[in-house]
């Protein structure tokens, strides 16, 4: 029995920076995904959701998005993936426990892609053709093709790089993966509003798209390529949308590199106020957030020992982060979940990336 487990992971700051080749800096969080199993002896997959009680039955020679069973894409776009590389794979029967709720912004898809992707790596012997932004990667392009999110690489390298006790800090462009040691025993509340706004992946093309358009227009390959100063100049160059979208990202590069900063001085203060700029700058700028995330970040404000609190993630619904000193944990909980019901808080510590049990 092999058994492959991966976190979800929260974005501390950075948002919709990863697709833009600009910097990010994540943790992974307490709860996960396993995937355990065995290999079959001929090219049937197997796979029994547990929480679900549902099964997926296929096979390798008819790999294809399931419309019934939306949940096996993330699965199927990773076999998918070896196969493309070239990677010999076989059958599979397996099994996928999760505590890690779906939808809560936790990113449950790149786990299970992640924890997927591990599983084959090891079963099927492809150690040493696969490293692990490699398998990041993988986990990205499955969620492309079979999920039809265009997403950056922030989720699957924070589940696979996370490690306890420390950020994980990504940059975009050289794809660079440094653990930041975080100060002591800071605790992060991940509050899921409950509330997910229609269209939310084609929101988040979109936005994607605005960026890219603003990079061609400002002449440059992506938004990394620009500073503040820079962009201001140039301003007239794009539209009044495009420049607010421009403006967020190349804020929050540099909100990223100051966090990094502050994290070095273990200034946990400074950290969290970088948190409530990031979140100011989703309403404004990249207009991604909406009544209920601004009243659980207002809501967090006034309650001592938070130090800071944004959007985590694509946005339009979603979760908040917050971030809290020891102690204060029970009564942040208390007050967000009062501020708006329906809202769900799950406590965490910054936790370990995936991992195989052989
Ligand atoms: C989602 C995507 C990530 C990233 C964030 C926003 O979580 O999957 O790739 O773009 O949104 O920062």
């Amino acid at each position: 029995m092999i058994k492959s487990y991966a976190p979800g992971r929260a974005e501390l700051l950075g948002n919709h920076t990863d697709y833009n080749g600009g910097l990010v800096l994540s943790i992974a969080v307490e709860r996960g995904i396993l995937v355990s199993g065995e290999v079959r002896t001929n090219s049937e997959i197997l796979i029994y959701a547990r929480e679900l009680r549902q099964t997926y039955e296929g096979s390798l020679d008819r790999l294809e998005p399931s419309t019934e069973k939306p949940w096996a894409n993330y699965l199927l776009g990773v076999f998918d993936e070896f196969r493309k590389r070239g990677l010999a794979l076989g059958g599979v029967d397996l099994t996928i426990q999760s505590d890690l709720p779906p939808g809560a912004g936790l990113s449950s898809s790149a786990a299970l892609e992640t924890a997927t992707a591990f599983f084959l790596r090891h079963a099927f012997g492809h150690g040493a053709s696969l490293d692990n932004l490699e398998m990041a990667r993988i986990g990205q392009a499955a969620e492309h093709r079979y999920a039809g999110v265009k997403c950056g690489l922030l989720d699957q390298i924070s589940s696979i790089y996370g490690k306890a006790g420390h950020a994980t800090f990504i940059d975009c462009r050289s794809f660079e993966v440094k653990n930041i040691p975080l100060p002591d025993d800071l605790r992060f509340v991940i509050a899921n509003s409950g509330v997910k706004h229609a269209l939310v992946n084609g929101e988040y093309n979109e936005r994607r798209e605005s960026c890219e358009a603003a990079a061609h227009a400002l002449g440059v390959h992506n938004l990394r390529e620009v500073d503040s100063a820079t962009l201001e100049r140039l301003a007239g160059k794009l539209s009044p949308a495009a420049l607010k979208r421009a403006r967020h990202v190349v804020g929050e590069i540099e909100r990223v590199s100051a966090g990094v900063e502050a994290l070095i001085q273990g200034d946990a203060k400074d950290f969290g106020e970088l948190m409530f700029t990031s979140h100011r700058s989703s309403i404004e700028n990249f207009e991604n957030s909406c009544p209920e995330l601004d009243r659980l970040v207002e809501v967090a404000r006034t309650v001592p020992g938070c130090l800071g609190a944004r959007l985590s993630g694509g946005g339009f619904g979603g979760a908040t982060i917050n971030l809290v000193e020891p102690g204060r944990e029970a009564a942040l909980v208390e007050a967000l979940e009062k501020a708006l019901p329906g809202t769900t808080c799950l406590v965490t510590k910054a936790a370990n990336g995936a991992h195989v049990e052989a």
